[in-house]
């Protein structure tokens, strides 16, 4: 089948290859997705019928995390994995609070860095780089980083929804620790990150098989996650699914169902 693209979509992408930030924009809500994308997603909702609304609570706990970090007064974030753009990007929040804030988003998919680049051409402040969360000297070191980051000032890491597609502990671990030791005291890092527990075995075996076509994923169990925030102090009120963390509403979704989102979500605080 032959597919018109449109102009976010550079040379050399399969557009037949499902691929994780589309099917998260697809879950989202958003039209930066294929037909490929979307048939992953779809076959995940089968497993998990409230999937996309589920993706919006993650998405809301991205918000709620920016904003107390803001409020604590860090102007600086480096955001990794930060996918397609979307309603409430991390530079949008930062600037409804602090105009002259700094931001780095960092992702692997050309297609992310693309459409990223066209939204932020007016944005002195902000930019995004092509580097894998694996190789986190080329993101610290990265001229573009360098430029618009001050390591001596606290800086808000941010990442959200991307661990658990570094599948290799080791790596995954390791580069977590080199990204916090770069972080001067006073710094913010938040996390999300499929749980696997007793109840969501089952499920995750189908999951992680419907999306095997986009990416290999790894959910973890609650003490992995919680060794990513290894050497840091969690804020209150720790590790939760994300529906749990600093809600806004009574009406927020899910927060009368503890196990509607495999997911765990939180921020530390580097002392
Ligand atoms: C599910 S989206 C999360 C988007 C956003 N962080 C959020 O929480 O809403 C995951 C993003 O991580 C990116 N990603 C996956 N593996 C990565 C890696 N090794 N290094 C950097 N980014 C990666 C994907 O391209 C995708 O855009």
């Amino acid at each position: 089948m032959t597919i018109s693209k449109p102009d976010w979509v550079t040379e050399g992408i399969d557009l037949n290859r499902p691929n994780p930030a589309r099917i998260y924009d697809y879950l989202l809500g958003g039209h930066h997705n294929f037909a490929a994308d979307r048939a992953v997603a779809d076959r995940l909702a089968e497993t998990r019928p409230h999937v996309k609304i589920a993706t919006v609570c993650c998405r809301a706990f991205v918000r709620r995390a920016v904003n107390v970090i803001t409020a604590e007064g860090v102007e600086q974030f480096l955001d990794i994995g930060s996918g397609l753009p979307t309603v409430g990007n991390v530079h949008d929040l930062v600037h409804a609070r602090r105009p002259q804030a700094r931001v780095v988003y960092v992702d692997v998919d050309p297609v992310v860095i693309a459409h990223s680049s066209q939204m932020l051409d007016d944005e002195p402040y902000v930019t995004i780089i092509e580097a894998d969360v694996r190789d986190p000297a080329s993101i610290l070191e990265h001229r573009e980083t360098r430029d618009l980051l001050d390591f001596s000032q606290p800086v808000g890491l941010m990442m959200t929804s991307l661990l658990h597609f570094i599948v290799d502990d080791d790596l995954a671990y390791r580069s977590v620790e080199i990204l916090i030791d770069a972080l001067p005291t006073g710094s913010y890092v938040a996390v999300s990150h499929a749980w696997l527990s007793a109840g969501s075995r089952e499920s995750f075996a189908e999951m992680t098989e419907s999306y095997k076509p986009a990416a290999s994923s790894r959910p973890r169990p609650r003490a992995s996650i919680a060794r990513f925030f290894d050497g840091l102090e969690l804020l209150e009120p720790g590790l939760v699914a994300p529906q749990f963390w600093r809600p806004e509403e009574p009406d927020d979704p899910f927060l009368d169902d503890p196990d509607a989102i495999r997911v765990l979500a939180g921020v530390g605080k580097k002392p």
